[in-house]
């Protein structure tokens, strides 16, 4: 479906492809691999690039054809900006651009010379991030395209044969810059799985379908469990199940474990993803205009399972558990109706007033499902679950919600450097009273006003004492996101870069 990208390193003065990348940074400055095709072509490529009046801001480019002397066909002069202020999310970032503008002119192959003077990231780790950024822009879901695929390359008598891209990445450490990127390409691994769980439509992906892909990760080396709802049912998770009991189709739970920390029995940090398939809103059923977004409701799950996918891809010293609550939210004869009552696993009694608000009954089980069984050191989890967090943030972040300031500032410092943005909303007692219900010990829905605020207020009720917890509202951001250099899909992937930088930057260390 994505068309095959094959990324290989070498040397820099290794021969380059026909069509070549190279990079500029500010005042055109070249650097030592540029400055030498300039100087095998008579200064041609800075004459180029002056009459093009190009200044090598961040993200412009200029094409320089046949460049005399060069054996190549076209050299893209990619400008960098001030190179001395990227991190690796810029060079990433960077590679997107670039492999944008490989792709844009229909080549097949292409050279990258990966070198740029003034960077202030080791030559390797800006190699592997633009190969990073590269593998993240070539993404595209286009399994159902049958008859046009997007670009050119798997139309008519090509189709099925799809041909793919070589990408050559030249550097001064080809060896250095391989290792980094094993690291990088276990993660945008795990970024193009949640893309695919998340632009996947409902029919194909049902919850039996989504655990049986989430086993199949058995593969490489992940713990699976899938519970269905004989299973469920002898947990009591019946809040869970009661978001489920309109669909045809059964819940499930999956459980994947990753155990890579020296002590496997160090307690693991636990991730859970809201993993509702399709949200018609049940009873309380949603307007027809834009529903079909809602098979984009499992992108909590999907962000879970993508970043599993990047652990155990990349061998990661961490032990780490991944749960996912599996539904569909359908209305029905046998769907739940506004105003039932149901006794969820923790032994509260929650009150269904808005069967719409039903992300909340599913993580309710399963974040309590998660402290009972694994007594985690902290607790995240991720769900797209309330419009009302796009309504105040937009969809460029995600809110943060949290319990503890260290966890919260843990995930603040990741996300400047993932370049997955997040920004922290109350928790706070006075949204925790809205919850309050008569009939029941909860009720699964505010006022009116914060609705992001009162949905974390509700999940606050299930997470236990002194268990350091994170919820993650990325209803704006896991689907039909604002399109950037490395993510043109409509789903983003979004949390698996956040979730793991989070992870290597504090609890890999320490664990080894
Ligand atoms: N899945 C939706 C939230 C959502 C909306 C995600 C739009 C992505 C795009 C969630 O289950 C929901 O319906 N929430 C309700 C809660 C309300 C009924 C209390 C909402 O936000 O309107
Ligand atoms: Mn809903
Ligand atoms: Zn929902």
């Amino acid at each position: 479906m994505t068309t095959p990208l094959d990324i290989t390193f070498v040397r820099l003065d290794a021969a380059p492809a026909a069509t070549c990348a190279a990079f500029a940074a500010s005042d055109l400055t070249l650097s030592p691999a540029v400055q030498a095709l300039n100087t095998k072509s008579n200064g041609f490529v800075l004459k180029a690039a002056e009459a093009a009046e190009f200044k090598a801001k961040a993200k412009s480019s200029i094409e320089i054809l046949v460049p005399q002397k060069l054996d190549i066909q076209r050299l893209i002069l990619i400008g960098v900006g001030k190179a001395g202020e990227h991190n690796e999310s810029d060079w990433a970032s960077l590679g997107g651009y670039t492999f944008g503008q490989i792709t844009a002119r229909k080549a097949r192959e292409a050279s990258l010379i990966a070198e740029v003077t003034g960077a202030d990231q080791k030559p390797e780790i800006v190699a592997a991030n633009l190969a990073y950024g590269a593998m993240l822009r070539n993404y595209s879901f286009k399994k159902y395209l049958t008859k046009k695929n997007g670009d050119d390359t798997a139309n008519g008598a090509d189709a099925g044969a799809e041909r793919g891209i070589k990408l050559t990445i030249h550097c001064a450490d080809p060896d250095k810059a391989r290792a980094a990127f094993e690291t990088k390409r276990a993660i945008a691994t795990g970024i193009c799985f949640a893309r695919d769980l998340v632009n996947e439509p409902a029919n194909i992906l049902g919850p039996v379908e989504f655990a049986d892909r989430v086993k199949e990760l058995e593969s490489i080396g992940l713990e699976v469990e899938i519970l269905d709802v004989e299973a469920l049912t002898a947990l009591n998770m019946n809040t869970l199940l009661s978001v489920a009991q309109g669909s045809v189709r059964p819940a499930r739970v999956a459980i994947m474990q990753w155990n890579g920390a020296k002590s496997k029995r160090a307690k693991p940090l636990a991730f859970v993803g809201k993993g509702v398939v399709f949200d018609t809103g049940g009873i309380s059923i949603k307007p027809a205009a834009g529903m079909e977004d809602m098979k984009g409701d499992m992108g909590g799950a999907a962000a879970v399972t993508g970043l599993m996918v990047a652990l155990a891809e990349r061998k990661a010293p961490v032990n780490a558990v991944g749960i996912l609550g599996i539904v569909e939210n359908m209305p029905s004869g046998s769907a739940i109706r506004p105003g039932d009552i149901v006794v969820s696993m923790s032994g509260q009694t929650v009150e269904n007033l808005n069967t719409d608000a039903e992300g909340r009954l599913v993580l309710a089980d399963v974040l309590w499902y998660a402290q009972e069984r694994f007594k985690p050191r902290l607790i995240i989890d991720l769900a797209t679950l309330t419009g009302a967090i796009m309504i105040a943030l937009g969809k460029d972040f995600a809110g943060l919600f949290a319990n503890d300031d260290k966890l919260a500032d843990q995930l603040i410092a990741a996300s400047k450097t993932s370049g997955e943005k997040v920004w922290r909303m109350p928790l706070d007692k006075a949204y925790d009273k809205l919850m309050d219900s008569k009939n029941a010990d909860v009720k699964n829905m505010g006022g009116r006003w914060g609705g992001a605020c009162t949905a974390a207020a509700f999940l606050n009720r299930f997470i236990k004492k002194d268990v350091p917890w994170a919820h993650l509202d990325i209803a704006g951001t896991a689907m039909d996101a604002p399109k950037n250099e490395i993510s043109t899909s409509w789903a983003s992937g979004w949390g698996v870069q956040l979730l793991d930088r989070f992870i290597a930057d504090n609890y890999e260390k320490a664990e080894k």
